[in-house]
């Protein structure tokens, strides 16, 4: 028996959902407990809920008892500090896994290739339940930054690059696509990430959202697109001869 998988990010293995509505306060994501976590960029993460409500960001698996990447447990300090967060993570009504508050640093569209990575969201998911996809919630109102998608990393056709203003809501099969995102600003960008179990409560939400599955904000020059291109892909060869692997090809636990 295979997962249940979502049939509406079947072709494109993602969905960008209407903005939600309510501005959030800063001060809900700028009061919280950060720890320093590398994922895609110069990163750190604040958990909202974590394998068994510790302040940290460790896969589910790793644990006493090992867990997949669903019910996550709440950390009471976070959730007083963000109740509007937490109820956005809340709405669907779907389990939650993992929830965090992620920071991510400016970067360029060449430091986006060279992070991009595929996400570790079903280890131990058992057969037959539903395949952890994640969310993606923009706070900041980054007016210059983009999710980049691609089926292959290695094919730029594959490539669609999505804008994340402040409200964005993004739905991304991770584990299947890879994804990091161009942050063009000079401050720091904050986005809720929430792992969700695909199922009825998700799909009936992602519906009531408005969901497109084909979606390009932005073209890029032909020559600088690939001038970013070659010198991800440099930067990516030099890190694997430096591993002897490529580090994004054992799947991230971030
Ligand atoms: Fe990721």
């Amino acid at each position: 028996m295979a997962h249940y998988k979502l049939p509406m990010l079947e072709e494109t293995g993602y969905a960008v959902l209407d903005s939600y509505g309510d501005p959030i306060d800063p001060q809900e994501w700028l009061s919280l407990e950060y720890v320093d976590w590398k994922s895609g960029g110069d990163t750190r993460f604040a958990p909202l809920a974590s394998a068994y409500g510790e302040i940290e960001c460790n896969g589910f698996w790793h644990f006493d008892p090992p867990k997949p990447d669903k019910d996550g447990v709440w950390i009471d300090s976070q959730v007083e500090k963000a109740p509007t967060l937490v109820k956005r993570a809340l709405e669907s009504g779907a389990n939650v896994g993992r929830c965090r508050v992620i920071e991510l640093q400016p970067n360029t569209y060449a430091d986006a290739l060279y992070n991009s990575h595929e996400d570790d969201n079903n280890r131990l998911n058992p057969d037959g339940e539903g395949w952890v996809v994640r969310c993606f919630m923009n706070l900041t109102d980054d007016q210059d930054t983009y999710m980049i998608l691609r089926e292959d990393i290695n094919d730029p056709e594959s490539e669609v690059r999505i804008k994340l203003p402040a409200g964005a809501q993004l739905m991304v099969d991770s584990e299947r696509l890879w994804h990091s995102v161009w942050h063009g600003g000079d401050e720091p960008r904050y986005c809720l990430i929430t792992s969700f179990e695909s199922g009825p409560e998700l799909e009936k939400w992602m519906w009531e959202n408005n969901p497109r599955f084909h979606v390009n904000d932005i073209d890029l020059d032909p020559e600088f697109a690939k001038n970013s291109e070659i010198e991800a892909h440099e930067r990516r060869d030099a890190r694997t001869a430096y591993y002897g692997y490529d580090p994004t090809t054992v799947k991230s636990e971030a």
